[in-house]
This record gives C-alpha cells, sequence and structure tokens, in this order.
C-alpha cells in the first residue's frame, strides 16, 4: 500500500509521549517503565530527537509529552525543548522536580516550554519520600513547584494514588491548592512493569476507592474555578475497561529512550511483535505502515468474542493488551477489566490477594528486575524478599 493510500485510512496520532531516559534519582515502586530499564549510553541523541519532533508535527502531533524515567536529567533538554517549539509542539514537561532549580527552569521556559506536570508521591514528606526512595526529596517537589509558578508556566500536579496512601487524598488536594496548580491528576496506580510486581502491597480496597470519589466530588464542588481534579476508576475495581491510549494506534505513540516507536509505554512486553526504530524509519511510515502498530487497530479480525459483537467495541476496543497478556497471556484476550471477559476472577483474585495485607514493596532499579510473576495474577513468589523493606 501506498503513503497515500495507508494515510487515508488512519487517522494521524494527537499526541507523542517522548521517554528520554530511563535515568532517574526515584525509585518509585509503581514505575511504568519496563523492568529492563535503557542505560544512558544506548538514549537517542538530541539532534535524533529533534528530527522526529519534526517528523511528529508533520504527522499531525498536537501535544508533545516530555517523560523519562526524569527527563530533566537529560543535559540536552532546554535543546529539545525549543526543537519542540520551532516544531510547532506544545510541550508537557513530565517531571519529579527534584532536579529543578531556578535556572533550568528559566532556560526550559525561555527555549519555549509550554506546561509542567510534577508529580508527587503523598502529602506526608515521610511517606513520600519512603515511596520514592529520596530523602528530602518532597521537599525539592515543593521548591520545585514554586519555581515552576514563579517561571509563569501552568501546573498540573500529578498524584500517585495506592492503597498506602490514597486515604491521604484530602492532603494531596489541599496541597495542589497550595502549590497553586490549575490541575490535579489523581492518578490510580496502573499495573504494568514494576507496578505489576508489587501489585499486591498497592491496591486500594473497595472502601478506600469509595471514600476517595467522596472526597473528590465535594472538592470539585468546593474548588470550581481554581482547581480541575480528573479521576477515574482504575481498572480492577470497573465494571468496563478504559480506552487504553485511547486505542492501539489510533491518538498516541510512544517512543522509547533508545528509539523504538511503541503504540503504549508497556508494548514491549508483549511476545511476537517487532518494534520500529526511529532511528530507521520516519514516524509516518511507522503509524501508517508497520505491523505492529496495525496488529490491535480498530476492531478488526483479531477481536475475540465477547468483544466483536459487543456494543462497546468501539469505545474501549476490548481495553488494554498489555493488561490482558500480563494476566492471561493472550493479548487478544478481552481486558479482564471487563465484567463480561471470561478471565474477569483473575482481578477478583488480585484483590483477595491484596485484601491479605501484604505491603512489602520492590524498587525500581537498574539492572535488578523485580521477582517474576507466575501468570494469572499471583503476587510475586518470593514474599518479603525485597531490596529494601518498607
Ligand atoms: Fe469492552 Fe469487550 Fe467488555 Fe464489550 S466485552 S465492554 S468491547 S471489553
Ligand atoms: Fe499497552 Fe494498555 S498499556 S495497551
Amino acid at each position: 500500500m501506498s503513503d497515500v493510500a495507508a494515510a487515508a485510512l488512519v487517522e494521524p496520532p494527537l499526541g507523542l509521549l517522548a521517554e528520554l531516559t530511563h535515568r532517574c534519582p526515584l525509585r518509585c515502586p509503581y514505575c511504568s517503565n519496563p523492568t529492563a530499564l535503557t542505560r544512558a549510553a544506548e538514549e537517542l541523541d538530541t539532534a535524533t530527537w529533534a528530527r522526529v519532533f519534526g517528523e511528529a508535527a508533520a504527522l499531525g502531533v498536537l501535544h508533545l509529552h516530555l517523560s523519562g524515567g526524569e527527563p530533566t536529567a537529560r543535559r540536552d533538554l532546554p535543546a529539545l525543548v525549543r526543537a519542540a517549539s520551532e516544531a510547532g509542539l506544545y510541550s508537557n514537561l513530565i517531571t519529579a522536580g527534584v532536579l529543578l532549580d531556578a535556572a533550568r527552569l528559566e532556560a526550559l521556559a525561555a527555549a519555549g516550554l509550554d506546561h509542567v506536570q510534577l508529580s508527587v508521591q503523598d502529602a506526608e514528606p515521610g511517606a513520600a519520600d519512603r515511596i520514592g526512595g529520596m530523602a528530602g526529596g518532597h521537599a525539592r517537589k515543593l521548591e520545585a513547584a514554586r519555581l515552576i509558578r514563579a517561571a509563569g508556566l501552568p501546573l498540573t500536579l500529578n498524584a500517585v494514588v495506592h492503597r498506602q496512601n490514597l486515604d491521604r487524598l484530602p492532603g494531596l488536594i489541599a496541597l495542589a491548592l497550595e502549590l497553586g496548580a490549575g490541575r490535579l491528576e489523581v492518578a490510580h496506580v496502573q499495573y504494568h512493569g514494576w507496578a505489576l510486581a508489587n501489585r499486591a502491597a498497592l491496591l486500594p480496597s473497595r472502601a478506600q476507592l469509595d471514600a476517595a470519589a467522596a472526597t473528590v466530588e465535594a472538592a470539585r464542588a468546593a474548588h470550581r474555578g481554581r482547581l480541575v481534579i480528573d479521576h477515574v476508576i482504575p481498572d480492577y475495581h470497573a465494571r468496563r475497561p478504559k480506552p487504553c491510549m485511547g486505542g492501539w494506534g489510533r491518538r498516541v505513540l510512544v517512543v522509547s529512550p533508545a528509539g523504538k516507536a511503541l503504540p503504549c509505554h508497556a508494548a514491549e512486553s508483549l511476545p511476537g511483535l517487532q518494534f520500529p526504530s526511529v532511528r530507521e524509519a520516519s514516524l509516518a511510515a511507522i503509524w501508517h505502515r508497520s505491523d505492529a502498530f496495525n496488529r490491535f487497530r480498530g476492531t478488526a479480525a483479531w477481536m475475540p468474542e465477547p468483544c466483536r459483537s459487543c456494543e462497546r467495541r468501539e469505545v474501549d476496543f476490548g481495553g488494554c493488551r498489555c493488561q490482558a497478556f500480563a494476566l492471561t497471556g493472550d493479548a487478544a484476550a478481552t481486558d479482564p477489566a471487563c465484567a463480561l471477559a471470561p478471565h474477569r476472577a483473575l482481578l477478583d483474585r488480585a484483590l483477595g490477594e491484596a485484601a491479605a495485607g501484604d505491603a512489602r514493596l520492590a524498587d525500581r532499579a537498574f539492572g535488578r528486575p523485580p521477582p517474576p510473576r507466575r501468570r494469572g495474577g499471583h503476587g510475586p513468589r518470593r514474599r518479603g524478599s525485597c531490596r529494601r523493606a518498607r
């Protein structure tokens, strides 16, 4: 098929998630990075990223998310932001904030950065530093938030929530207001990579979730016009799955630190797919013609029952392929987050394991993957053998 014919069949992506590096001074046990992390020597260089940003804009991408790892670990970040700005992309820096100072923020603002999304691990400093694995990290984040606002940049606070901090959601909302954030994302952990290995210690209970939903509703009413709060029910407690990434190969593409183009951040966990490199192919060719991006696109032949004849198949596209594979061993299976899925019982079993109360966590680290999991929702084999007990 020619490029022109292929382009007519597939809508362009709206967003590019550029994972600039896997390096990060924090060690969050729910990190969405793959358990085999890319080292600095394998990362794309400045010129290649700049070319990729230009190709993204030409393809139709509007939003560029500069992520990691910790993207500020890249010394060339201002040059990358400038390249994005010159390509006409709206740039959003997704950062832990602990490496930012006034000079770096001024350089990023001067280079054309449009928005900053700052993550926090908790509202309580001791608990936040424990999860992030960095003494004093929370205090650095608070200072980063002040500097972001002083640089005139809009701020979104991204609070990753789970069983060990969800009860402090009121404090996280108060923190967002205090820091001058315009938006708070109450982001439940997604159970891929490191988070899947630590699932039994992180899954919240239904009672916690119900309390959080009530807290969010009350805060939305109290702070309307000042703070927007995003909160969606996490998969393990939902009746229907979400359209992961807006659908496979439909809205977003991800480029890994080493240059692999992926339909989602966890796609490399799926067997049998060859992901093209931006070192060797253009984004347009990858988006329109690669086997990997076409494998689970739309609702074509790959989709099994009950999805194939379901009225929601164009809404959620059968849920998340990576979650389906991680839990069932079949990437084409209906996501067990759906109550109609044949494998739904796996989620209920995982919730039962979490309710048993194991709170120990394995940290994210280079060269040391977490303990292997058995397929089908069982917890880590070596309970309590984490490198850093909590
Ligand atoms: Fe979505 Fe498939 Fe469940 Fe229907 S059966 S709601 S398409 S996951
Ligand atoms: Fe890969 Fe959902 S994370 S499809």
